[in-house]
């Protein structure tokens, strides 16, 4: 390996961050990038493309320039996967040839079992689940041997915080679907993991309710405290590299050891 390699390990490679306008996505897009991958980053507010923009800005001013593309889609919508993948052929000329998808787009709600709706089902679930299927679906025809999926859970996926039955739930399932496509994609050297974060700051977690977050905290053996972005982005980025080929089908805790599996 020549020593570029060594410092840019993931020149060369493309990776698709879903959520990646905000927090913990944007977070994994800029430690990919600064890696050497090049990043499509997706997002669905048009509020965010402010945000969008600063992420490519600082992206492109990296030492060895990594390209990003934004896409805007949203991925409850059955047809937003083919949609971004097209839009990654315009950008590319053709067939782009996919090596890394990050599915973290995903959505919380707190609401007790005796009041969830339909609606609200569809809602966490649509995004948390059928939103990581069918993305990961729309760019199997374009992954590359010895890709690497990683979905984007929460410890929250092992325990029962009361209000988030949903939430809970999506992101279980999710475990599921890991462990089955680690074993159907293995086959070329692909990798499927998931990364289960604890507590990070971010926008997400001003709708989680102060209690559940103070006491994490307090339990968390790692220095009592909450996670950083890049703490999870470096894990992430791991999974995303050569380094970690022999492990799929698992999910890692990232929470300072708060939820140890
Ligand atoms: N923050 C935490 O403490 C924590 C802990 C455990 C797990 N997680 C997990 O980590 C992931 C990211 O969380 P976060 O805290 O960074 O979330 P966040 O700050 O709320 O950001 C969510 C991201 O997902 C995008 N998004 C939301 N709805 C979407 C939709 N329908 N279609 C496409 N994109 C959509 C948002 O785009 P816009 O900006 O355009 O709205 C944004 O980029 C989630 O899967 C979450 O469950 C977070």
């Amino acid at each position: 390996m020549s020593s570029s390699e060594a410092y840019l390990p993931l020149k060369g490679k493309t990776a698709i961050v879903t959520g990646s306008s905000r927090g913990l996505g944007a977070g994994m897009a800029y430690e990919l990038a600064k890696r050497g991958a090049d990043v499509v980053l997706t997002y669905t507010s048009p509020s965010s493309s402010t945000l969008i923009s600063s992420l490519s800005s600082k992206i492109s001013l990296l030492p060895h320039k990594p390209s990003t593309h934004s896409v805007v889609a949203d991925l409850t919508k059955v047809d937003s996967p083919d949609k971004i993948v097209q839009s990654i052929k315009d950008w590319r000329g053709g067939d782009p040839k996919i090596d890394i998808m990050v599915n973290n787009a995903g959505v919380e709600m707190n609401k007790k079992l005796g009041d969830l709706t339909a609606q609200d089902f569809a809602h966490v679930y649509d995004l948390n689940v059928r939103g990581t299927l069918l993305m990961t679906q729309a760019v199997l025809p374009y992954l590359q041997p010895h890709s690497r999926i990683i979905n984007i859970g929460s410890v929250a996926s092992r325990v029962g915080f009361a209000g988030f039955s949903l939430y809970c739930s999506s992101k279980a399932a999710l475990e599921g679907l890991t462990r089955v496509w680690a074993v159907e994609l293995g086959g070329n050297g692909t990798t499927v993991n998931m990364v289960n974060p604890g507590p990070v700051d971010s926008d997400m977690l001003k709708n989680i309710p102060k209690e559940i977050v103070e006491k994490q905290k307090g339990e968390t053996p790692v220095e009592k405290r909450l996670g950083t972005t890049e703490e999870v982005a470096d894990i992430v980025a791991w999974l995303a590299g050569r380094d970690s080929r022999w492990v799929t089908g698992q999910t890692i805790s990232a929470s300072g050891g708060w939820a140890l599996y």
